[in-house]
């Protein structure tokens, strides 16, 4: 779902960058980062992560986002170059080639998608085998989920275990999660591996 103005003002900060970024790095312990050459990222936004991992790894970053208005604000603050490539792309219908990427990166995205288990098909499906999924997220109680539910048609709500089970039944198996209280809500980091 595209974000508001205000949203955007919120989300596209370099510090909440630094944090995301940080997060990431977090994630890499639990990957064979030597084995990752194509990453795709998934509503990237400004682009401040793809360009990190673009300019600081030997790797081969695409950051998309379902926003064009996002893309091109990743483009104008991070300039393409041979490494690192910004497109418009929803990640429920992603037009990428089966198991094109090593890496898939996907941050604070899944809460603002509806029907968010289609983007996991597709994030498995543009996987290669034994590659990676990064998935940094917002996970809600029953109770939060039951309260929020009907009047927040546009975002995605799940609960820890609903997101974990999505993962396991499609093939991921889980290198790592973890889960810390944001708020309300939890905000919860896996490493998984495309079995
Ligand atoms: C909260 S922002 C997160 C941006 C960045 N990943 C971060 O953590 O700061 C959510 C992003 O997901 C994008 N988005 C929403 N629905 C999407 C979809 N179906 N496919 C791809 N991107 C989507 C939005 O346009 C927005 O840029």
């Amino acid at each position: 779902m595209k974000m508001t103005e205000f949203e955007k003002r919120f989300v596209n900060r370099r510090e909440k960058a630094e944090g995301n970024i940080k997060k990431v790095r977090q994630c890499f312990e639990y990957i064979d980062i030597g084995k990752v050459n194509n990453v795709l990222e998934l509503g990237c936004g400004f682009g401040f992560v793809s360009a990190f991992l673009s300019e600081n790894y030997p790797l081969n970053v695409h950051g998309t986002d379902f926003d064009p208005e996002q893309i091109a604000s990743a483009r104008h603050v991070h300039p393409e170059s041979n490494q690192l490539h910004f497109s418009v792309a929803d990640a429920t219908r992603l037009t990428f080639k089966d198991l094109d990427f090593d890496l898939v990166l996907s941050q604070n995205v899944f809460h603002h998608i509806p029907n968010w288990p289609l983007s996991v098909k597709q994030i498995y499906r543009v996987l290669r085998p034994q590659g990676y999924f990064i998935w940094i997220d917002l996970v809600f109680s029953k109770f939060i989920k039951k309260i929020f539910q009907p009047v927040t048609k546009n975002y995605g709500l799940y609960t820890s275990a609903e997101i974990q089970s999505a993962f396991a039944m499609v093939g991921f198996k889980e290198l790592f999660s973890e889960g810390v209280a944001a708020g309300p809500f939890r905000s919860q980091q896996m490493v998984l591996q495309k079995m």
